[in-house]
């Protein structure tokens, strides 16, 4: 059973149909229900047994309904956070109004913060499940996350990987048999990545597949690597 904020298109709705085609029953959210369901319905259409939701995930009332809504669906397994919103291109930090960084924040980061709230919980009592944040390379601080502008989107995708890392730590990097990781899909052709980008969404979503289908394989030091930030099914500093 697979959560998917986000599933109704791009990088999620590929991650939606990947987890599907694995055999997993799975919920795409988007915040727009009409192409929530839409989604689905092609989904179902493929053989995939898939429910489409309308939730805005900045809504903490409307995220916090969510379990009620899903019923049985809500014994998550697999979480994925890939809803999302870019912020305005010219919203360096000293030009952002306050809706603006309210819009982009309330998404991103809270709006991940409250699925986890809703919907993690259960997972911890069952000790089993998967949490993958869709981040960015925007959001490191290294690398490509250096170059400041987009300060709503960047620092949102920031606070996204230290929310993974907190999480991560206090369930005590899997031992409580919940792996939670932040995953860069890289520049994908998606409504946000726009037509001339690299990567297909299906490429973006694979170390998504990947982290919510590996076996927990225990590190040199007995731990299951997660808390970590994942690209291209390796790991990349924060
Ligand atoms: N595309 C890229 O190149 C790229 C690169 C790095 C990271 N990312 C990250 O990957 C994730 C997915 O991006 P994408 O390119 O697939 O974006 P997209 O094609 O624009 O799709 C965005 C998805 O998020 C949903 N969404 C937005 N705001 C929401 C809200 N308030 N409540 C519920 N759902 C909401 C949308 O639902 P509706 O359809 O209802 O609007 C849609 O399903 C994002 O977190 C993004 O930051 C993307």
């Amino acid at each position: 059973m697979a959560v998917v904020t986000g599933g109704s298109r791009g990088i999620g709705l590929a991650a939606a149909r990947g987890l599907g085609d694995l055999g997993a029953t799975v919920v795409l959210v988007g915040r727009d229900h009409e192409r929530a369901v839409a989604s689905a319905d092609r989904l179902v259409a493929d053989g995939i047994d898939a429910v489409g939701l309308g939730c805005d995930v900045s809504d903490p009332a409307a995220v916090a309904a969510l379990p009620g809504r899903l019923g049985p669906l809500a014994a998550v397994d697999v979480l994925v956070l890939s809803a999302g919103v870019m912020s305005e291109r010219t919203a360096k930090t000293l030009r952002t109004s306050t809706s603006e960084w309210r819009r982009v924040l309330g998404t991103n980061l809270d709006g991940a913060f409250w699925a986890i709230s809703a919907l993690v919980p259960g997972m911890v009592e069952r000790r089993s499940g998967r949490v993958i944040a869709v981040s960015a390379c925007l959001g490191r601080f290294t690398g490509p996350g250096l170059a400041g502008g987009l300060a709503p989107y960047r620092v949102s995708k920031a606070g996204l990987n230290a929310l993974v890392k907190n999480l991560a730590a206090e369930l005590q990097e899997g031992r409580r048999g919940v792996l939670v990781d932040a995953m860069c899909p890289n520049h994908c052709r998606t409504d946000m990545g726009g037509a001339q980008a690299p990567r297909s969404a299906e490429e973006g979503a694979d170390t998504i597949l990947w982290l919510a289908t590996r076996a927990p394989v225990p590190g040199p030091d007995g731990a299951v690597p997660t808390g970590l930030l994942w690209e291209d099914r390796a790991v990349v500093p924060w």
